[in-house]
């Protein structure tokens, strides 16, 4: 059986009160709407048809997937109504499942049991015991327990806004039998909206058995309608997330103080402290240990890295036993061979550090390409930049740089070379030699330091 797959999302979303529109909005780093069509794509659909309307232009651009239709609805004059804008682009499928594009937690195993429940029949819904179902439409059952039709909250009796049982939205359906219904579909309601739930009443009417399944978790069917609701729903996600990576084998020190917001790829015996954050796509080494409060964007991490607290690495391939931090930052387009060692308040940006090099306090390394065994003392600055362009620092295998030394690029260390602490070096240091610039230190003999005036 083909299945076509359609995601509304053309809600404006006024209660987010913000310019981006509500789908738009991230749930671990990726937009909302984005978890719905990866959810459906998991189910390997003919095609996937999203109909927006709100922010538009906008929605659309955020995607660049190929695979993605869309259908404008200019008017959102119900779900039933946006449903019909999505079936002429549906004509080819045998089933049609229904999403929103502002619920983002459906797991794989909810929907292939909505899935089997329709195998045997043209509708089925996916529904949920709610212990306080305000605002939800209320799913109407005869005496033999058979499901009738969908109240909307606002067109229910006293006693059927006792029912407990309501109505997700995500439903699954025949698709011949589906856009007959969807065709027949009427706005006299109290909102004058055409409700796709009636099609519940119509298949009824048809003699269809309408069957339900339910998700094991109540935040999988949660709708974002404000930004509470966002972020309950992103620790849902974080929760879910921690406890699949633990189980295969990483070790997070506390489960609620870790956020990934991307892939991450481990090996094994990884540990990671309280408070990481790890965006993009991750990979990590066996043995790496995270300090707290470290943040990783888009990196490789070699195995047996050390990255102590409060570092933050974004763009880099760090080298196998690498020691890092505490504090270091290290900016796009850095590379680390094998056990190079980068400690408090370095910054590095767009370098390469040999291997065993050391870069252990205080110091500033741009466009950098820096040998192997090499020493950058304390409160070393590469002064990369003249004001309107960068330029690049070479320093060969084995120098010493000492501590407060500014290199003024474009400059050139040669191997071997050692810079004596404090120099200004201009152009190149060769090799084997020790180079240094430095007023020459002299004391002055009978030099009396000023004292304080007596009072009159
Ligand atoms: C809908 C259901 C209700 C269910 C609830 C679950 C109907 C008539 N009611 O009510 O039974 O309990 O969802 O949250 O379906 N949308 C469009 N175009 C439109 C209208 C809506 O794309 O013309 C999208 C919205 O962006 C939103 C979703 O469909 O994501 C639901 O629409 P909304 O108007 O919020 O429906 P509810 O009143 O919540
Ligand atoms: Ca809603």
């Amino acid at each position: 059986m083909t299945l076509g797959v359609v995601i509304l999302a053309a809600g404006q979303g006024t209660r987010m009160r913000s310019k981006l529109p509500k789908v738009l909005h991230p749930l671990a780093g990726r937009p909302l709407l984005d978890h719905a069509i990866q959810a459906a794509k998991r189910l390997s659909p003919t095609r996937i048809v999203v109909v927006y309307g709100h922010g538009g232009e906008q929605v659309k651009g955020a995607f660049s997937d190929p695979d993605l239709i869309w259908v404008e609805q200019e008017e959102q004059l119900g779900t039933g109504h946006a449903v019909a804008h999505a079936l002429p682009e549906l004509q080819d499928v045998d089933q049609i499942l229904v999403l929103y594009g502002d619920v983002p937690l459906l797991r794989d195993r909810t929907l292939t049991s909505l899935t089997t429940a329709c195998m045997y029949t043209d509708l089925a819904l996916l529904t949920a015991a709610f212990e306080n179902p305000i605002g939800y439409g209320r799913i109407v059952r005869d005496t033999d327990g058979r499901i009738q039709r969908i109240v909307e909250h606002r067109d229910a009796t006293a006693s059927e806004l006792e029912i407990k049982e309501i109505n997700t939205g995500i439903l699954i359906a025949k698709r011949e039998s589906l856009s007959g219904w969807v065709e027949r579909l009427d706005n006299s309601n109290s909102q004058g909206e055409f409700y796709l739930t009636d099609v519940v009443s119509l298949a009824v009417a048809d003699g269809v058995s309408v069957q339900s399944s339910q998700p094991e978790d109540l935040d999988e069917v949660a709708g974002v309608n404000d930004r509470a609701q966002l972020a309950h729903l992103e620790r849902r996600f974080q929760e879910w997330q921690a406890d699949r990576l633990m189980r295969k084998g990483l070790s997070l020190r506390d489960p609620n103080r870790f956020d990934l917001r991307g892939n991450l790829a481990f090996g094994q015996d990884v540990t990671i402290e309280a408070n990481v954050l790890l965006e993009g796509e991750i990979h990590l080494g066996d043995n790496v240990a995270i300090g707290a409060n470290t943040v990783i964007r888009n990196c490789r991490v070699g195995d047996g890295v050390v990255i102590r607290e409060n570092c933050v690495l974004e763009d880099a391939v760090i080298g196998v036993d690498c020691t890092i931090g505490p504090f270091t930052r290290i900016r796009p387009e850095t590379e680390l061979a094998n056990n190079a060692h980068l400690g408090n308040f370095v910054e590095i940006k767009k370098s390469q550090v040999g291997t065993g090099s050391k870069i252990n306090h205080l110091t500033y390394v741009g466009d950098s390409t820096i040998g192997s065994s090499v020493n950058v003392g304390a409160g070393t600055i590469t002064c990369n930049y003249d004001g309107a362009n960068k330029h690049r620092t070479l320093i060969g295998d084995g120098a010493f740089i000492g501590s407060n030394s500014s290199l003024v690029a474009p400059a050139e260390i040669g191997s071997g070379a050692t810079i004596g602490a404090g120099s200004t070096i201009t152009g190149k240091a060769p090799e084997d030699t020790l180079t240094l610039s430095r007023a020459k230190q002299m004391s002055i003999k009978g030099w009396k330091r000023p004292v304080k005036k007596p009072k009159e």
